[in-house]
């Protein structure tokens, strides 16, 4: 039941702030506690953590290593499951291994995870599917509560996967004694505001409508980020590629010199995910590079970032404001919506793009 959309994807992009509403209420508790599972997890038994996942959860990986190592300040590595596997790393003692994964039933996740038993000190899974065989092999399974996702095209499991991630990085944060409880109050107000938030992004639709009828005419499109916008990158990326089959590649903003300037040219949209943050600066120094060589620029900021950088551009994606930790979350929203209005424009089959199915279930 599509619920009134034309499509899934876009019946699951608009279900956001109510599922991540959702995913909040299950880990937090009314006095503002972090509750992840009735097995207690304690961080200081780890030294690290590796991060392993496919696709588009492995961007929400990328995401949570960010979090995880500033604010947490625990080393985190991902890597892509395939690789993960059949490189069979050496798995230090007193690592935790995290799985993520929507189907959880994901072959090569799957397959890392059991290469991981007996081997990381817990295994511990992020799933959407409570009775996954990801969820059922693991010490411990966070469910991200995002409800049935039909579209191939993840959406809102991402959002409730970094929902759900972020709070494990506050819970280890805590742990670890590198966040005050002061502080910590504060990430949990900023993450109770975060579904209204979405809603006001959501409501930047037709904008977001209008960009994308002009990247429907790109061959080729670039997406940049840094820090923890670059997954984000990624994620725009593989969203317009997967639905829209327009080749979108995502950089690194700072990497553009070492190659990639060399594609620019007036046919060449380039998306900027920059809110106006402690990098803002560096990143629109990289826009500027962009701009210089007549790549056309879609900037998505908040109003502060626009006011200060917008000159010149092709388009401008104005986002609400948000806490600089939750940037990455707020953001999948236009990288959703870009996708989407591309591919609809395009008359590609949304919901069950061509070669694809939702659930990789062979290697
Ligand atoms: O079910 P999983 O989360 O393990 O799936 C992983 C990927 O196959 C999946 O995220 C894929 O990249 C999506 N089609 C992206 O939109």
């Amino acid at each position: 039941d599509k619920a009134g959309h034309k499509h899934f994807m876009a019946k699951e992009i608009a279900e956001q702030p109510a599922v991540i509403g959702t995913a909040i209420g299950k880990y937090l508790s009314p006095q503002g506690d972090i509750e992840l599972s009735d097995q207690d997890i304690d961080f200081n038994d780890f030294d690290r953590i590796i991060m392993v996942a496919c696709g588009t959860a492995s961007y929400a990986c990328l995401t949570a290593k960010y979090w995880f190592e500033q604010i947490a300040r625990l080393p985190v590595e991902v890597d892509v499951a395939s690789e993960f596997r059949y490189r069979e790393p050496p798995i230090p003692p007193r690592t935790l291994a995290v799985f993520v994964s929507q189907s959880g039933e994901t072959a090569d996740t799957l397959a890392a995870l059991r290469y991981c038993e007996g081997k990381a000190a817990r295994i511990l899974s992020v799933v959407n599917v409570p009775e996954s065989s990801i969820a059922r092999e693991s010490d411990i399974a966070l469910l991200i509560h995002a409800g049935v996702e039909v579209g191939v095209a993840s959406t809102k499991a991402f959002t409730c996967q970094l929902v759900v991630l972020y709070m494990m990085v506050l819970k280890a944060a805590r742990a670890r004694g590198t966040l005050d409880a002061e502080a910590l109050a504060d990430h949990i107000f900023g993450l109770r505001g975060l579904p209204a938030t979405i809603s006001h992004a959501l409501e930047k639709n037709d904008t977001m409508h209008a960009a994308a009828l002009k990247l429907s005419h790109a061959r080729d499109v670039l997406f940049l980020g840094r820090g923890q916008m670059y997954p984000l990158a990624l994620e725009g990326a593989l969203k317009l590629k997967e639905i829209s089959y327009i080749h979108a590649e995502a950089y690194a903003s700072g990497e553009l010199k070492h190659g990639p300037i060399a594609l620019i040219d007036e046919n060449v949209p380039v998306v900027v995910m920059a809110p106006r943050d402690a990098l803002f600066d560096k990143t629109v120094s990289n826009m500027q590079e962009v701009m210089a060589r007549k790549g056309k620029v879609i900037l998505i900021s908040d109003a502060k970032g626009q006011a200060e950088a917008n000159d010149g551009v092709w388009f401008s994606i104005e986002m609400p404001p948000v806490p600089d930790a939750l940037a990455p979350i707020l953001y999948a929203i236009p990288a959703q919506l870009l996708a989407y209005h591309t591919a609809v424009a395009k008359g590609t089959d949304v919901d069950q793009p061509r070669n694809l199915a939702k659930s990789v279930t062979v290697e």
